[in-house]
């Protein structure tokens, strides 16, 4: 049976990784996904693999009147809105003494402010006893270094979606956050690092994890739609790791 028949789901950061995977899996779930991202030829290069009911719409989540512009165009097409997963993010790395200005701007305005204003714009077209998912992060439960800025975005995302829980609260919407430990997508790429340091970090990362190795993109997806259905209509408020046991030790 469909988990998600004709709920509209909208995913940010939805043409790599997490996003993608996610949005795949939703579809085959009988969901209308709006995949949002803000290149357009990668938008339209993951369309050609994508089946089902879907549009796709280009939006900087870092810019308010981009995540204007997508609730704005799913409620077009397709109405108010049943599930609302904010996982674009950036994961840009910076020694504590080497931090800039445009390093924390760029951080905080993609990781925080964007999902901040999503919701936003979103909570008056989101239907009542609808779901609100964050793909947030393990970083902000330890220390990784190089990661401060990184993981400084995570823990504010985690505070704001304890608040958004509470006032949502008479609506019925469940707010709930996924924290990723090491899952193996492009981000690693987008690090600003060479690629060799990048490997060395992986394999710390997987060493350390208690599984012994990295996570799937698809292993996410899954925990996504189990939070965005009715399996999970209890579930409300938390932050559900899926890393392998890594925060746990
Ligand atoms: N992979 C991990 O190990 C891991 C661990 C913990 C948490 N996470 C979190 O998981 C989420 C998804 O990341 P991923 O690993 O799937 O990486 P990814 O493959 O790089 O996906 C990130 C997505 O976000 C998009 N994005 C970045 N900045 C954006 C902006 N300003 N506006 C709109 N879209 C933007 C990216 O677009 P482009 O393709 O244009 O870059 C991409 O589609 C992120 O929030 C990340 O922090 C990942």
């Amino acid at each position: 049976m469909s988990k998600l028949k004709n709920k509209v789901t909208v995913i940010t950061g939805a043409n790599s990784g997490i996003g993608l995977a996610t949005a795949k899996l939703f579809l085959n779930e009988g969901a209308k996904v709006v995949l949002s991202g803000r290149r357009q030829e990668a938008l339209d290069e993951v369309a050609k693999e994508l089946d089902g009911d879907f549009l796709t719409v280009v939006a900087d989540v870092s810019k308010p009147e981009d995540n204007k512009r997508l609730i704005e165009e799913t409620v077009s097409k397709y109405g108010n809105i049943d599930v609302l997963f904010l996982n674009a993010g950036i994961a840009p790395l910076s020694s504590t003494s080497e931090i800039t200005d445009e390093h924390y701007t760029e951080v905080f305005d993609t990781n925080v402010k964007g999902p901040i204003l999503a919701v936003k714009e979103a909570l008056p077209n989101l239907n009542d006893n609808g779901s609100i998912l964050f793909t947030n992060s393990i970083v902000h439960q330890k220390g990784f270094d190089g990661f401060s800025v990184y993981s400084a975005s995570k823990g504010a995302l985690r505070a704001y979606s304890r608040v958004l829980t509470s006032e949502v609260k008479d609506r019925g919407i469940r707010v709930n956050s996924i924290a990723p430990g090491p899952i193996e997508t492009p981000i690693y790429g987008k690090m600003n690092l060479p690629g060799e340091v990048v490997e060395e970090m992986g394999k710390g990362f997987a060493q350390s994890v208690p599984l012994g190795r990295f996570g799937q993109s698809e292993e996410v997806a899954k925990t996504a739609l189990f939070l965005a259905s009715e399996d999970a209509s209890y579930i409300n408020g938390v932050e559900l790791e899926v890393d392998g046991g890594l925060s746990q030790i």
